[in-house]
């Protein structure tokens, strides 16, 4: 039951946390307002209008232009901003897929962001028409640029039609082209860099020359620029400058990420304003941070099957179990490895390949980044690294398969801790040092199949 003073109280509490704030909607790191402004990215900014523009008034932009980065390095922004003020583009639509599961659900998003109906029932084939119609009905200016926001999630449809969608578009793309004289422009914005790769030779051929925009993600002195320019709006006294960079520092420790930082203030600064306080400090932070973790990591797993929390717990076990050895980085093979010993026995594992998706849905969801790696002679792979501390992830994640891994680590310390202890003592003699030795290494040994590296 929540009475009339529940209420009350509630809005008397959310206007306490407000406090701080002058302008929240500065540190909104969900509407891509037009009036945002792109800060620094000139080197980004000037390539896409290339790609754009270069070619436009001689009949010919490219069919595709490629946008990688990682997450919160201002792809979206940069892009909307650049179509919005880029002479003759009169219409552009910018869809964020992120929405939708499947291709046709893709196709389907698009057709209504282009103010159409897509009514249930009806074939792929069918809606790619009505895009085509959609496209050329706002296309009057000849020139139409189609952003595909997180295009990565083409990829993730399990029936793997999105060379299909790629190739059906190409196809209408030309059409128009060549039938209504009105040049389109696909720009397909992605996390992961291996997008083009994925597609099918068909494809391939036909994308493969089209031009690339890599977003390097942020230093942290571009992020505290990014930052400055949010605080001095949002605040009604101004944050301190030693709380900027560290706010900066904090959210840029995997990798620099905007969208991060900038939640990363908004939250310290709802934490000051409920406490009563007029300021944001270090303190602050740390406390929005740990609320940030917990945050993401429930939302990433709410939805999560079995498997995806093993694939999770995976990568947890051997950084959690390594993490005294300084090591980050895993292979996919060695995490497929962790995901077999994490499995119930009951149950059965999954596919190599299929658990590798699982793996690259970690990332998309903020559990993980990754890189690729060299593999020696066998060629490059995939290599992950965990986003957050084991602790976090791994208690929310398999609660009960946690505690028996911490239990089974710390007893594993108390024991070479023993050894160290019995080691030392000089009285012992020497027939049965020799034995201690031996049941250390074969401890060790254990401990060592125990983690599976
Ligand atoms: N160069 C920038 N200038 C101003 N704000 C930025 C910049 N880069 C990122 N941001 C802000 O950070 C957040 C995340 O950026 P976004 O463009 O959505 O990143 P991405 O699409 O690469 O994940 C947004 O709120 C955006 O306004
Ligand atoms: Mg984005």
């Amino acid at each position: 039951m929540v009475s009339a003073q529940d209420i009350e109280r509630m809005a008397a509490q959310a206007e306490q946390e407000n406090s701080l704030f002058a302008a929240k909607g500065a540190l909104d790191t969900f509407s891509s307002s037009s009036k945002t402004q792109a800060i620094g990215r000139e080197a980004e900014a000037g390539q896409l209008v290339k790609a754009l523009a270069g070619g436009q008034k001689q009949g010919y932009v490219s069919p595709f232009v490629f946008v990688y980065g990682r997450s919160g390095s201002g792809k979206s922004t940069v892009v909307q901003f650049v179509c919005e003020h880029l002479p003759r583009l009169l219409a552009f639509r910018l869809v964020n897929l992120r929405r939708v599961r499947t291709v046709y659900g893709c196709a389907c998003l698009i057709l209504e962001e282009l103010g159409g109906d897509p009514k249930g029932g009806q074939t792929i084939d069918s809606i790619i028409e009505r895009i085509a119609g959609g496209i050329e009905a706002l296309a009057a200016a000849k020139f139409f640029v189609l952003v595909l926001d997180e295009f990565d999630v083409l990829l993730h449809d399990k029936r793997g039609r999105a060379s299909d969608f790629v190739y059906k578009l190409l196809a209408v793309q030309q059409k128009l082209r060549e039938e209504k004289g009105c040049m389109v422009c696909v720009i397909a914005i992605s996390n992961n860099v291996m997008a083009a790769e994925e597609m099918d030779d068909r494809v391939r051929s036909r994308i493969g020359s089209c031009p690339e925009v890599f977003f390097d993600a942020y230093q942290k002195e571009e992020v505290v620029a990014i930052l400055k320019d949010r605080a001095a709006r949002a605040f009604v006294q101004p944050v301190g400058d030693e709380v900027i960079e560290y706010c900066a520092e904090k959210s840029s420790q995997e990798h620099g990420d905007a969208r991060r930082a900038i939640d990363l203030l908004r939250m310290a600064a709802e934490i000051a304003g409920a406490e009563g306080g007029k300021n944001v400090s270090k303190l602050h932070i740390d406390m929005a941070e740990e609320r940030l973790q917990k945050d993401r990591v429930e939302r990433a797993l709410s939805q999560a099957s079995y498997h995806q929390k093993v694939a999770a717990g995976a990568l947890v076990r051997i950084t959690y179990l390594t993490q005294d050895a300084g090591e980050s980085w895993y292979s996919t093979s060695t995490l497929y490895r962790q995901y077999c010993m994490s499995i119930r026995k009951t149950v059965r594992p999954l596919s190599y390949r299929r658990v590798a998706e699982l793996f690259s849905e970690l990332e998309s969801a903020g559990l993980a980044v990754s890189r690729t790696g060299s593999k020696g002679r066998h060629g490059y792979g995939r290599e992950y690294k965990l986003t957050l501390p084991p602790e976090v992830v791994g208690s929310k994640c398999l609660p009960d398969w946690w505690k028996i891994l911490v239990e089974q680590k710390k007893k594993h310390e108390e024991r070479m801790e023993k050894y160290k202890e019995e080691a030392n003592k000089s009285d012992m003699p020497e027939p049965m040092r020799r034995c201690m030795r031996d049941a250390e290494k074969l401890d060790k040994e254990s401990w060592a199949a125990f983690v599976g590296l």
